[in-house]
């Protein structure tokens, strides 16, 4: 990318945006660490030694970045603003496949906010998807985040889905009686097609803007290959009422110390909707449970109101609102696939 020049400083020292260089991650771990991780450790857990490892990985690959632009290799990638040799401001833009990006983790250094750093931040991040011909944006940011709301509406985002994002500190192994029309087991290849379609009658804009297919619910080797280098361990359960599939959960956990994730949880809708969310829930928390994880997050459709009502029940605590953003991004000749 071209950088980008922004004002300059009291010392006359230019701000700069381009991408980031290998020996700048050290500086955008402990810019997101500060930003991010310190202030929402309660509620995230935070696993240090993970996260640096992962910093450590990312530095490793950005040497191949250009390698990866000749051949035309979408990677994700961290955009940073720079004053002098500082890193002052950092988002990270992540490719997805059938060119749908996400703009992810945007952070200014306290010492550097109110001066439009976030603002320009997020243009080039736009202008970059756009210059790799991405046809959607996709983002999500907490709804009483005064300046990313600002920036988003600036930029032209729309938001498609508003979810509540509710927590939980698991204290005792939760009740968990299945009756025996009901079972819970593993997600499998001969389950994808009913899975996707209780997706899509749950969450059907979300699965058009992600242009989310069948297969998209098994991991694709790059995703496990992501999965393995993060430390992250992931299930998917399918609940079947008499051998028909009527519910599904993805989890991912990583180490005890950080917050599991539950993300999607859907259930069919039906006249005993809480009572299968309730046995799918018992499930997942159980899990975490024996598997010594003690805390969890989930995002909920905040139209959904009775399945908020059983996450409530089982103690989760609603934290904040949270938009799903979606843009196009504008460039000549730009025809979106399908
Ligand atoms: C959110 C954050 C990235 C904003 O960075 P920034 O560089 O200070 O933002 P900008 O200067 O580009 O501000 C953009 C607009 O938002 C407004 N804004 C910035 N912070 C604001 C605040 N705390 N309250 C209200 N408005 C705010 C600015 O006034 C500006 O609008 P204006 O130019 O019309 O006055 C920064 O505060 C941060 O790193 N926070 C912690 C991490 C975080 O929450 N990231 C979420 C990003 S989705």
């Amino acid at each position: 990318m071209e950088t980008a020049k922004l004002e300059k400083t009291e010392n006359a020292e230019e701000i700069v945006i381009r991408r980031v260089k290998g020996s700048e991650f050290n500086q955008v771990f402990e810019l997101v660490m500060d930003a991010f991780a310190r202030a929402r450790a309660g509620l995230t857990g935070l696993d240090v030694r993970r996260r640096r490892r992962m910093a450590r990985f990312y530095r490793l690959v950005s040497g191949f970045l250009s390698l990866f632009d000749i051949l035309h290799i979408d990677f994700e990638t961290v955009l940073v603003a720079v004053c002098g040799d500082k890193v002052v401001g950092e988002v990270h833009v992540v490719p997805h496949g059938r060119r749908i990006w996400s703009i992810e983790s945007a952070a200014v250094d306290a010492r550097f906010r109110g001066r439009g750093i976030f603002r320009n931040l997020m243009k080039e991040a736009v202008g970059y998807i756009a210059q790799r011909r991405g046809e959607r944006i996709v983002g999500i940011f907490l709804t009483s985040t005064a300046a990313a709301a600002k920036v988003l509406r600036e930029l032209e985002f729309e938001i498609f889905e508003e979810r509540s994002l509710m927590h939980l500190e698991i204290r005792e192994t939760p009740l968990f009686d299945i009756k025996s029309d009901l079972s819970i087991k593993a997600l499998q290849k001969e389950d994808i097609q009913q899975v996707y379609e209780i997706c899509k009658r749950v969450d059907q804009t979300r699965m058009e803007t992600y242009k989310f297919v069948p297969e998209d619910l098994l991991d694709s080797f790059a995703s496990r290959l992501r999965k393995k280098i993060a430390s992250i361990h992931s299930k998917k359960w399918v609940l079947h009422r008499d051998g028909k599939a009527v519910g599904y959960v993805s989890l991912t956990y990583t180490s005890p110390e950080e917050a599991g994730n539950i993300e999607p949880f859907y259930i069919l809708p039906s006249e005993n909707s809480s009572e299968l969310a309730s046995v799918l829930l018992s499930h997942v928390l159980n899990f975490l449970w024996t598997n010594n994880v003690r805390r969890v997050l989930v995002k909920l459709n905040k139209d959904y109101a009775e399945t908020i009502e059983v996450f409530l029940r089982f103690g989760f605590k609603h934290v904040a609102f949270i938009g799903d953003v979606m843009k196009k991004p504008a460039y000549e000749n730009h025809t979106e696939t399908n």
